[in-house]
């Protein structure tokens, strides 16, 4: 006999994104474009700062809601960047990566029985917390309005059961941001309801045109709002685990309990590179968008000449085709074009079922791989459509 788990855990799978990179073992010649992680290094100042602490020995715990230095860092660069008034004593925890940042909201504020509405395709990273906590994440269709929420859609889900909305901009998978007129309609509706906003905003210096707007720079939907953030991608610092948690001082006094008896603090060493990632490289984002801004015109270029339909990203570093016209799931697709193409893409039907039909293409690779990629892919295509033709014959 062995003792049973906590059966919300069956609920909850492994992320699609990982379960198809997984496969990838059993083609080691494939090119990978699944995987959303900067491919520049750290920084050199940043990593020097780290360094430098280790060598002096600043090696043990912080404040549980991480160095001073750090959170007023923090709060002076929301403040000069998006007019946003975070008090570092009170508002802001530093996280391990925007993941427990994620969680960490989540578990301040839901309730078994609690609904979420997630606008979807989404991250993966945020259904299964939502279910570990006994709550419901209720899907509000993006897919046929631009990977926009529309606010009367918005306005249709939201009842007594709901206490969040999620927002994700500039999003994964799509890669697509939300004007400032699309915020403000949103606004209008959140604005009446009693319920809680998180957004994710850790795309937000991969913002290529126009500015990113937070939602908490709303007056009316500050209060209720979790800022999510970090410095993962914008730094290229996945591995340094450097979150950002801002929101309610009357809810941010509950956040820091639960952060403590999980977390303790995030890892001093990387708390010292985030100070430098913050103060002296404030423009590393800049020189990466750069990079990101040319291989997104040119993917754009060679999936429209491939006859895939795509939105235009303009931040992150993710495109999201449609291949809806090829009569296949994204899974299909994808494992065909593994199998028989050498390039693996993420099936957009990992990011829920509004991904169906859509593939993502991660772009934070270098050209060579990419090119590499786009000439594989156009090949699978044609090869895809002969078939196609002569079975029509
Ligand atoms: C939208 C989004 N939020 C959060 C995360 C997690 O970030 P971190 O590595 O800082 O935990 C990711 C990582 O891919 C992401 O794409």
């Amino acid at each position: 006999m062995s003792p049973s788990i906590n059966p919300r855990v069956h609920e909850i799978a492994i992320s699609g994104i990982r379960q198809f990179a997984n496969q990838l073992v059993h083609y080691p010649d494939a090119v990978n474009l699944t995987i959303g992680q900067p491919d520049f290094p750290t920084p050199d100042n940043v990593k020097q700062a780290a360094i430098s602490a280790i060598e002096n020995d600043l090696t043990g715990y912080s404040h549980n809601a991480g160095l001073i230095d750090l959170r007023n860092a923090v709060s002076k660069f929301f403040y000069g960047t998006y007019n946003l008034t975070y008090n570092a004593e009170t508002d802001i925890i530093i996280t391990i990566g925007a993941s427990e940042a994620i969680d960490t909201t989540f578990r301040a504020i839901l309730e078994p029985g609690d609904e979420v509405i997630l606008p979807a395709p989404f991250y993966t990273g945020y259904e299964p917390i939502i279910k570990l906590l006994g709550c419901t994440p209720v899907y509000l269709n993006t897919s046929d309005t631009g990977f926009v929420p529309d606010p009367k859609r918005l306005e249709a889900l939201i009842n007594e059961n709901t206490k969040a909305i999620l927002f994700n901009f500039p999003s994964n998978p799509t890669g697509v941001t939300i004007e400032k007129e699309q915020m403000d309609a949103l606004e209008q509706v959140l604005a009446q309801k009693d319920v809680f906003i998180v957004s994710d905003e850790i795309y937000s210096l991969n913002t290529f045109e126009g500015t990113h707007t937070p939602f908490a720079s709303y007056p009316s939907l500050k209060d209720k709002t979790f800022t999510i953030h970090g410095l993962s991608k914008s730094h290229s610092m996945t591995g340094w685990r450097i979150g950002f948690l801002m929101g309610p001082t009357d809810v941010m006094k509950h956040c820091i309990k639960i952060h403590q008896y999980n977390a303790v603090c995030a890892s001093l060493p990387s708390q010292y590179a985030a100070i430098e990632a913050l103060t002296n490289g404030r423009d590393n984002p800049a020189k990466m968008n750069e990079h990101y801004i040319n291989r997104r015109d040119y993917l754009l270029e060679r999936l429209h000449a491939m006859g895939l339909p795509v939105e235009i990203p303009k931040g992150a570093f993710y495109l999201f085709p449609s291949i809806q016209h090829l009569g296949m799931t994204s899974f299909e697709f994808c494992t065909k074009l593994l199998q028989d193409g050498g390039v693996a893409c993420v099936p957009g039907s990992a990011f829920s079922s509004y991904g169906e039909g859509f593939i993502r293409i991660s772009y934070a690779y270098k050209m060579d791989t990419l090119i590499e990629g786009m000439d594989r892919m156009d090949k699978f295509l044609q090869s895809l459509n002969n078939t196609r033709n002569v079975e029509s014959v």
